[in-house]
């Protein structure tokens, strides 16, 4: 074992898997790299983290995970720039993010080291998986669930964190299409909507298969007291721009705190576009979409950075969006991505 300068142990994997990936044609999410961060809390502590091979973990059956989906993630990305440089993206903001998880789901709070350390070690160690081609990059996926056993439903006295790296191309390929929500709600005042839990993605499955099945992409998802307010689009952030002001709902109980979300709020006034951070009603974008005056709507994540909507469904009808020059979401994806990629200065002090 190799230990780092910050005495993070590394287990090396014997032989790489790299040469088996064609890195012209990733997909999101679904290729490896050769190691990964784990982190054992027990005893009441979080033990110091260790890299190891990508492998398979073991859990107990009555691990509580999979009976009180005790669980939390993070998702952010390493660039490489053209000179092979390595960045990240405001990390300290995923592990302050992951606390305030942690928090809501009754997990212990990780210490800022084991994230910050455990995570520059692996993303060196594993630097040559990061794409260098255009809309490519190496999503980062930090997460923290409960090993711990007993069918007892409360807090589970062991956790696992772990940060597990894939090589990526883009989220969405094509134009994407919403379905604005009438029925099911993503979260709800008190709840974990703000939290990146586990849960919270798996209750969207179900009302996006069926979006799907009637010819959308995804479901814009709305308040759940009257469905009157549109908050998120899928797994993202939305933004919608009605004339030349760009609109997103304010974060809540119900809205996570987006870390794309606030760089596009950052970089449109730094643009000069002007910014309204307030409700939008359902009907003031359907009445937008019959005048003509709503331009643009778009996701912002950090998988898919910033995904231009096409068109949206509500009450059986279709409505699509006009396609522009020059729109925000280009403008903006620019942006966020050339400070993302060391293309350009960086004024807000993101880059890492
Ligand atoms: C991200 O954008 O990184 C997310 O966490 C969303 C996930 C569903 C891919």
């Amino acid at each position: 074992m190799a230990i780092t300068t910050l005495n993070i142990p590394i287990e090396r994997a014997e032989v790489s898997k790299i040469e088996q990936v064609d890195f012209d044609n990733l997909s999101f999410g679904s290729v490896f790299t050769d190691h990964m961060l784990v982190c054992d809390y027990k005893d009441g502590q979080w033990e110091p983290p260790k890299i190891i091979p990508y492998q398979a973990i073991s859990l107990e059956p009555s691990a509580k995970i999979f009976h009180y989906g005790q669980s939390i993630f993070e998702g952010m990305k390493a660039y490489k720039d053209s000179e092979g440089q390595v960045w990240l993206f405001r990390p300290l903001d995923n592990f302050k993010r992951l606390n305030i998880s942690a928090n809501r789901m009754a997990i212990p709070e990780l210490p800022e080291e084991y994230f910050m350390e455990g995570l520059k070690t692996l993303v060196k160690l594993d630097a040559q998986w990061i794409p260098q081609k255009e809309g490519s990059s190496l999503y980062v996926r930090p997460f923290v669930f409960a090993s711990g056993k007993g069918f007892h439903a409360s807090p589970a006295d062991e956790y696992k964190f772990l940060i597990c790296l894939a090589p990526s191309g883009s989220y969405f390929s094509g134009k994407v299409k919403v379905l604005i929500e009438e029925k099911y709600s993503r979260a709800a005042n008190g709840g974990v909507g703000y939290a990146k839990a586990g849960g919270n993605y798996a209750g969207q499955f179900y009302p996006t298969q069926l979006a799907i099945r009637k010819g959308y992409n995804q479901v814009i998802w709305t308040d759940d007291h009257a469905h009157e307010f549109i908050e998120e689009a899928g797994a993202m952030n939305i933004f919608v721009r009605i004339g030349d002001t760009l609109i997103t709902a304010p974060t809540s109980d119900r809205i996570l705190d987006g870390i794309t979300r606030k760089s596009v709020l950052d970089i449109a006034r730094d643009e000069g576009i002007p910014v309204e951070v307030r409700k939008i009603s359902v009907s003031e974008v359907v009445e937008a979409a019959k005048n003509g005056s709503l331009k643009e709507m778009f996701g912002a994540g950090t998988a898919a950075v910033i995904s231009p909507i096409a068109g949206f469904g509500f009450k059986e009808v279709d409505y699509e969006l006009p396609e522009i020059e020059d729109s925000y979401a280009s403008r903006l994806k620019k942006r966020i991505t050339d400070i993302q990629f060391n293309r350009s200065e960086d004024k807000f002090g993101w880059r890492y």
